[in-house]
């Protein structure tokens, strides 16, 4: 029995395998490599001293799917691979709702066509656009999105519940990710942006390596304590983990369709400013900004009420502030450039 991680050779993908590793399953590796190099696979190999299985293939290509499916017995699917660049997104939207909502199509397709019917999908509290109050429940009014990639997310969320409504033992969780941040604590994988970081712990990280020279905090004026955007930062090893207690939930007799959508975050508020002092602190350099024009599309607080997961899942963030910057720091400065550059496993 294996679970196939499409897209686990990203950022949250590469996180998970090590935690579904060390909870004893098996998986095998599908990416088409579009954001990610086969360096994580690598490095992940060395963290968990165990050969990853890995097919490269794309998820809006059936055949290979199907290849894949046919060659190993697969219990469940945890489906990472997706576009998720909200910029570009707004550019692109064509190349976003084929990726991710047909990517996604073709692959619940073939798993109808093998027999597969459990799927963990990665979903982003970008479904519930503004919130009318915070913290946020998963009751919440969703798809009033603001960009193309928070409406393939809705769409795909929508496309699952019509699944399960269409054939009830069919079982999908959904887990809405607050703000991922954080690498894993041996330095050696972590997130690599392509170009200018959009998100904010890279550009930070990037500004205290001195890849950048400031940080351009965008609008100081909202309605928080310190005037700049609150968020839920989720360290991505704790996201690791909600997805080894979500393949837990989904193969035992306690999984009901009614508990099936959850988010995952810590709870807590942080703001761009508090974010700047916590890295600081942490790495011993200095990151310095300027409170520049808001930017289009942000709002101005968002964090999660996560005790559904907990209840449920049995899950919990435990890292905090501190260690994601820290973290974020040790990956940031051991690998300036990323996977670009080969990394010397004999120094850690
Ligand atoms: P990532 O880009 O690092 O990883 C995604 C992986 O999917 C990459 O390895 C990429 O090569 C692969 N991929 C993309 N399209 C593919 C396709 N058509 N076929 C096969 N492989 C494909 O991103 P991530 O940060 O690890 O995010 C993983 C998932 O979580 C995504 O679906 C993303 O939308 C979602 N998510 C991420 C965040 C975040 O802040 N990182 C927040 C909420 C939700
Ligand atoms: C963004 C996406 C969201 C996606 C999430 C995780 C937008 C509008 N939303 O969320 O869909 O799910 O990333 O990938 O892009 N900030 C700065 N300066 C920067 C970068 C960010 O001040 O250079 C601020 C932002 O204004 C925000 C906070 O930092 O207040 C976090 O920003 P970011 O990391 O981009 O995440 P979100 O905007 O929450």
């Amino acid at each position: 029995m294996k679970f196939l991680i499409t897209g686990g050779a990203g950022y949250i993908g590469s996180h998970t395998l090590i935690a579904l590793s060390e909870a004893g399953y098996d998986f095998v590796v599908y990416d088409n490599l579009c954001n990610s190099s086969q360096e994580s696979l690598k490095r992940v190999s060395k963290i968990i001293n165990k050969d990853i299985e890995f097919e490269e293939g794309d998820t809006r290509d059936k055949e290979r799917l199907q290849e894949v499916f046919a060659k190993y017995d697969i219990n469940a699917v945890i489906h990472f691979a997706g576009l998720k660049a909200v910029g570009e997104s707004v550019e692109q939207p064509l190349k976003y709702y084929d990726n991710n909502v047909n990517g996604t199509l073709v692959l619940l397709d073939v798993m109808q066509e093998f027999k597969c019917k459990k799927i963990v999908f990665s979903s982003s509290a970008t479904v519930y656009g503004d919130p009318s109050s915070t913290p946020i429940e998963e009751n919440f009014p969703v798809g009033a999105t603001t960009n193309p990639y928070g409406t393939s997310k809705y769409m795909i969320e929508r496309i699952l519940e019509d699944i399960v409504i269409s054939d009830s033992s069919f079982q999908a969780i959904i887990l809405r990710y607050f703000n991922p941040v954080g690498a894993h604590e041996s330095g050696t994988i972590g997130e690599d942006p392509n170009g200018i970081p959009n998100n904010l712990m890279p550009f930070i990280s990037q500004v205290a390596v001195g890849k950048r020279e400031f940080l351009s905090v965008f609008g100081g004026d909202y309605d928080t304590e310190d005037g700049t955007g609150v968020r839920d930062y989720i360290h991505v090893v704790d996201l690791a983990d909600a997805h080894v207690k979500a393949l837990n939930y989904i193969n035992s007799n306690k999984y009901e369709t009614k508990n099936s959508t959850f988010n995952i975050g810590t709870g807590i508020g942080c703001s761009v400013l508090d974010m700047v002092k916590a890295f600081e602190k942490a790495s011993g350099k200095k990151v310095p900004y300027k409170i520049v024009q808001r930017r289009a599309g942000d709002i101005a607080k968002c964090f999660a009420d996560s005790s559904l997961a907990k209840e449920v899942l049995g899950w919990s963030a435990s890292k905090t502030i501190e260690d994601m910057c820290i973290d974020s720091w040790r990956w940031q400065s051991n690998n300036p450039d990323g996977y670009s550059q080969s990394f010397n496993f004999k120094n850690i």
